[in-house]
């Protein structure tokens, strides 16, 4: 069974395309997620968890997840972590969940896929973002091609700087960085609801037609890379710039 997690599509995407050619099962766990409960999934073939990275790590969120669900019957376990440039040093963490669960780790591919930080960084326009999934679908066809001959992903080498920013700047990133605040919303906005129904924290209410963020945020970007107004705002870091959503974005 493949059991993904997606602010913006990217992952959806692998997820759904891996489900296809494996003829296997893509589960989202945005329910699981948003409404808190532990998942209880049974698998009579390998899994496969696909995520974005957040701060070179699977996102926290999905961390809890794996952590307090049950996933029966396979014990083989495969990861896929989809990145704007690179994952560094994830597997350390996934090798130790897999300890802590009893699953047989078979390996984390890196899947580069069209930047979607807009609350941080420079995200690509439609035409860039094509080239990007482009040389994606290779490297996840041989993922494909691993999963289905029973072979392990092969080993991602990892160096002290991805030591580094797995490991003290991804603990930083998220104490300084992961916060709601600076959320706004410009006059744009039609007050549709779907920021809040795309909030996989649940952390979006609408209050007199305009939603209003409380402070239990991912920085997932579903909101506001998903606001058909392109009302939703960071702070003025996203101010002009273009919104991300990736080749399988459903709000
Ligand atoms: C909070 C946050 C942190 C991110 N951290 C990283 C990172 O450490 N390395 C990287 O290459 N990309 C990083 N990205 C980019 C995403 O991992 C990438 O665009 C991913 O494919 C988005 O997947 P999705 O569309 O399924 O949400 C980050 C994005 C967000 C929103
Ligand atoms: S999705 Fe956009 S337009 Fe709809 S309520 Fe949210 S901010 Fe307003
Ligand atoms: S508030 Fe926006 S960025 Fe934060 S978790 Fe919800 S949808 Fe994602």
């Amino acid at each position: 069974m493949i059991v993904y997690f997606s602010g913006t599509g990217n992952s959806r995407y692998c997820a759904e395309r891996m489900a296809q050619q494996l003829d296997d099962e893509a589960v989202n766990s945005f329910h699981f997620l948003r409404d808190g409960i532990a998942a209880e999934l049974i698998s009579g073939k390998p899994w496969v968890f696909v995520t974005p990275t957040y701060a070179w790590q699977l996102p926290r969120v999905f961390q809890e997840f794996l952590r307090t669900g049950s996933f029966s019957g396979s014990r083989d376990v495969y990861f896929v972590m989809t990145c704007g440039s690179e994952i560094g040093n994830a597997e350390a963490r996934i090798r130790a969940l897999c300890k802590e669960k009893n699953w047989n780790f078979r390996g984390l591919l890196q899947v580069v896929m069209p930047e979607n930080y807009v609350a941080m960084f420079p995200v690509p326009d439609a035409a860039e973002a094509r080239e990007i999934i482009a040389a994606a679908r290779p490297v996840l066809e041989a993922g494909i091609a691993c999963i289905r001959q029973g072979q392990d992903f092969p080993e991602h080498p990892v160096g002290l700087a991805d030591r580094m920013k797995s490991g003290p700047v991804n603990r930083i990133f998220y104490r300084l960085f992961v916060k709601a605040g600076a959320f706004r919303v410009t006059d744009a906005c039609t007050g549709c609801g779907k920021c809040a129904a795309s909030c996989v924290r649940n952390n979006i209410r609408m209050q007199n037609g305009r939603p209003v963020w409380s402070d239990c945020c991912t920085h997932c970007m579903a909101c506001i890379c998903g606001c058909p107004s392109k009302a939703v705002e960071y702070g003025k870091k996203s101010q002009g710039k273009p919104r991300y959503q990736g080749p399988a974005y459903r709000p």
